[in-house]
């Protein structure tokens, strides 16, 4: 009999499912917007129940077609703070991973608690993205909110509660906390000390693949999905989005070119990187670990500068001039958004260095794509001083589509770049979870072997490759440069 899955994909721009069959193939996409709120230079929100109105509206439709539905599974936007009251209802806007408000919590936690008391408990440094600094900005500025909190969950787990009515998280969305013991897999009563929660205020932890029960009858009916249905917790989307790459087993290692960039390699044993660069050490939907970097403009870099700047939507066109890797003299940081790994600074901002009078508008484009491949390699030096050896990576994201990026990436990193035969990424490793959780397979590394296989290969060219180690050498003093320059324009 054919077992059908669907993955949500509980994205920042969209919520977006497939239907998937045991076989690994996709039958049916389907993906609804909702709002964004930015303001105040460099806070973001969204409404929780917007997350759970366009969910709701996908499923009826993908349920009028699929009536067998065996389970369902998640991959959500990471670290951001649903903050629920006793009756269950949400007590504010969701802020969400890239908000860049907490400085003042994660100088706080970074400083006075001390960073040694964060690794030795939670793995990882304060980032002001992360979900603890939010929690505490929250009971420093909104302290009758704060008095109110019942639960706290991720965006994921609020739609799992709506579907359920339980309150779960996993072991993989939890890490990007700051709450979660990462090495012993729990929470950290250390941590939620810190927070002033207590384990009543925090979901029970479950791994990626399993289920934390049905759907309960007011969400059957609101969705269409029989009661009959599993709901399997998922993870948060970087480390299911890896399970949709196939990077599941010790060493290997994926490249996501989305909005923002992350290198992501996974891992059997726990790891900590107590350098300043804070490469997160979390668990792995796989139920083992990984670690990860995180640079927050990498398809936002090209979008940023190819549709807001140049004005166009002709990305072929801006590329069809660039011909000659490893030669360009300019340079661009691409720290649109501030920069997670490896400076950890939200007050950076991008840069174009180096450019003459005959520089063309190409070599800017070019400078762009090598600049964001240039941060990915910051975060894979950091990672290989780790002791991990890293030899190939499997590329997903909007930024993937372009061979010539893609391309770029293998020479600047020197790896062998593979592309996969899909590109769902996180919603179709939230379908494999789920596919896991209905026990059509035993393990998610089976169901990986069996459904992910790799497309066409980049290879790095030797020559573009020695280029861009000479490059590179140059990109990395460019930050240290501008460090300082880039507090005083925020002072201005
Ligand atoms: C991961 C991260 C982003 C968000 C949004 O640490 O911040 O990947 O999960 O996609």
């Amino acid at each position: 009999m054919c077992v059908l899955t669907i993955g949500i994909d509980v994205g920042t721009s969209a919520v977006k499912l497939i239907v998937m069959n045991e076989m690994g193939e996709v039958l049916r996409t389907v993906s609804r917007d909702y709002p964004l709120y930015l303001f105040n230079e460099g806070w973001s929100e969204q409404a929780p129940e917007d997350w759970w109105e366009a969910t709701a509206c996908a499923l009826r439709e993908l349920t009028t077609e699929y009536k067998d539905i065996a389970a369902v599974s998640f991959s959500g936007q990471m670290h951001g703070l649903v903050a629920l009251d006793g009756d269950g209802n949400v007590l504010r806007r969701a802020i969400l991973w890239n908000d860049q408000r907490t400085q003042a919590e994660c100088d706080y936690l970074n400083n006075t608690v001390g960073r040694d008391v964060l690794l030795s408990n939670a793995a990882n440094i304060a980032l002001t993205g992360f979900t603890l600094p939010k929690i505490l900005w929250m009971k420093n500025n909104e302290p009758e909110l704060y008095e109110k909190i019942a639960m706290v969950m991720l965006p994921k787990d609020y739609i799992a509660y709506k579907l359920t009515g339980i309150a779960a998280t996993d072991y993989s969305d939890a890490s990007g906390t700051l709450l979660l013991d990462v090495k012993n897999q729990d929470w950290s009563d250390k941590m939620l000390s810190i927070a002033g929660l207590t384990r009543a205020q925090v979901p029970k932890l479950f791994k990626s693949y399993e289920a934390v029960g049905n759907v309960s009858g007011d969400s059957a009916e609101e969705t269409g999905l029989p009661a009959s249905v599993k709901v399997v917790i998922g993870g948060g989307d970087q480390a299911v989005g890896a399970i949709g790459t196939g990077t599941v087993e010790e060493g290997t290692c994926s490249v996501s070119l989305g909005t923002s960039g992350v290198l992501f390699v996974a891992m059997n044993d726990f790891a900590v990187d107590t350098s300043p660069a804070a490469i997160h050490a979390f668990c792995h939907a796989t139920g083992r670990y990984h670690m990860m970097g995180v640079t927050l403009a990498a398809a936002g870099s090209s979008k940023w500068w190819v549709e807001q700047i140049l004005d166009t939507a002709d990305y072929s066109a801006e590329q069809k001039d660039i011909t000659e890797l490893g030669k360009n003299k300019v340079y661009y940081l691409p720290y649109l958004s501030g920069e997670r790994t490896p400076h950890n600074n939200p007050l950076a901002r991008g840069a174009f260095v180096g450019m003459g009078m005959g520089t063309t508008r190409a070599e800017m484009t070019q400078a762009m794509f090598e600049g964001v491949a240039f941060s990915l390699r910051d975060i894979l030096t950091r990672i290989r001083a780790l002791g991990k050896e890293i030899s190939a990576a499997r590329i997903i994201g909007g930024g993937a589509k372009s061979p010539l990026w893609c391309q770029i990436v293998a020479d600047v990193l020197n790896v062998k770049v593979q592309k996969i035969h899909s590109g769902e990424g996180p919603a179709l490793g939230a379908a494999i979870l789920a596919m896991v959780g209905t026990g059509a397979y035993a393990t998610v590394e089976e169901a990986c072997a069996k459904i992910i296989k790799t497309t066409e290969t980049y290879t790095p060219n030797v020559q573009a490759a020695a280029g861009y180690d000479k490059h590179y050498q140059i990109y990395t003093h460019l930050y240290g440069a501008l460090k300082e320059t880039y507090t005083k324009i925020s002072e201005v």
